[in-house]
C-alpha cells in the first residue's frame, strides 16, 4: 500500500509511567536544565552539548516545523505525575521504513523509561500499514543504548562501518550497531 502523504501520529502517547507528548517551546528550559548541556547524555549523539539555554528554542522550533511537515516526530518524555520533559523520543518515516531515537536525562537512566518510550514508538509505527521495517543505529560503545534496542524487540543487524560522526566522541566517522524489527 502507497504510504499517505501526510502521516498523523498521536500527540500523546501513554505508557504504564509515561507521557509522550508533542513538545512545546515552554518544555526549553526543562530541556536543558535536563539533558542538553550535560557531557555524558551527547557523548554519543550527533550534536555538541548546548552551552546556552537560547539555543534550545531553535532546536524546539525544528523538531515542531519537522513534525508539521511530516519529516519526524518527536515526542517530549514526561513522567505521569509530573508534566516536565525528560527525554525525548523521535520517529522518521522513509518509504516503507521508520527510524528511530532517543535521550534521556542522566538523572533518570537506568529505570526503564527509554526502553518504554521508545517500545511505544516502535509499536504505534511498526503498526502503520505501509512500515515493514523499524530500526536504529547506535555507536558501537554506547552499551545502554543497543542494551534498550534488544530490550524493545530488535535484533542487531551488524555493524555499519565508518557510519556517522559523533563528534563529542571523534570527529572521523565511527562504527555503528544497525538493529532492526520487521514483519
Ligand atoms: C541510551 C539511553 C537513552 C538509555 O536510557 P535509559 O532510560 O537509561 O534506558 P533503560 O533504563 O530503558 O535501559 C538501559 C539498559 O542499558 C543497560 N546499561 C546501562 N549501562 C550499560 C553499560 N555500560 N553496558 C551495558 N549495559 C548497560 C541497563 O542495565 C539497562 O538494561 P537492563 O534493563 O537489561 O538492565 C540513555 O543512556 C541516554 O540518554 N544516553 C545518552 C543519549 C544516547 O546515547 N542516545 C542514544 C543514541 S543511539
Amino acid at each position: 500500500m502507497a504510504q499517505p502523504t501526510l502521516i498523523e501520529p498521536p500527540e500523546v502517547i501513554t505508557t504504564r509511567r509515561l507521557v509522550l507528548r508533542r513538545p512545546r517551546m515552554s518544555d526549553a528550559n526543562d530541556i536543558f536544565d535536563n539533558y542538553t548541556a550535560d557531557p555524558e547524555v551527547t557523548r554519543y549523539v550527533i550534536w555538541p552539548p548546548y552551552t546556552d539555554r537560547s539555543e534550545v528554542a531553535p532546536f524546539l522550533q525544528s523538531r515542531l516545523a519537522r513534525w508539521d511537515s511530516g519529516e519526524e516526530f518527536s515526542w517530549a518524555i514526561t513522567r505521569a505525575e509530573e508534566d516536565r520533559v525528560i527525554g525525548m523520543v523521535g520517529c522518521r518515516e522513509r518509504e516503507q521504513a521508520a527510524d528511530i531515537g532517543y535521550v534521556m536525562s542522566r538523572k533518570y537512566w537506568n529505570r526503564g523509561y527509554i526502553t518504554e518510550a521508545a517500545k511505544a514508538v516502535v509499536d504505534w509505527a511498526g503498526n502503520l500499514e505501509f512500515i515493514y521495517r523499524v530500526w536504529a543505529v547506535c555507536d558501537v560503545e554506547n552499551r545502554s543504548s543497543a542494551r534498550v534496542l534488544e530490550k524493545v524487540g530488535m535484533q542487531r543487524e551488524g555493524i555499519l562501518r565508518r557510519y556517522i560522526v559523533h563528534p563529542n566522541v571523534s570527529s572521523e566517522p565511527r562504527d555503528c550497531f544497525v538493529y532492526s524489527k520487521v514483519r
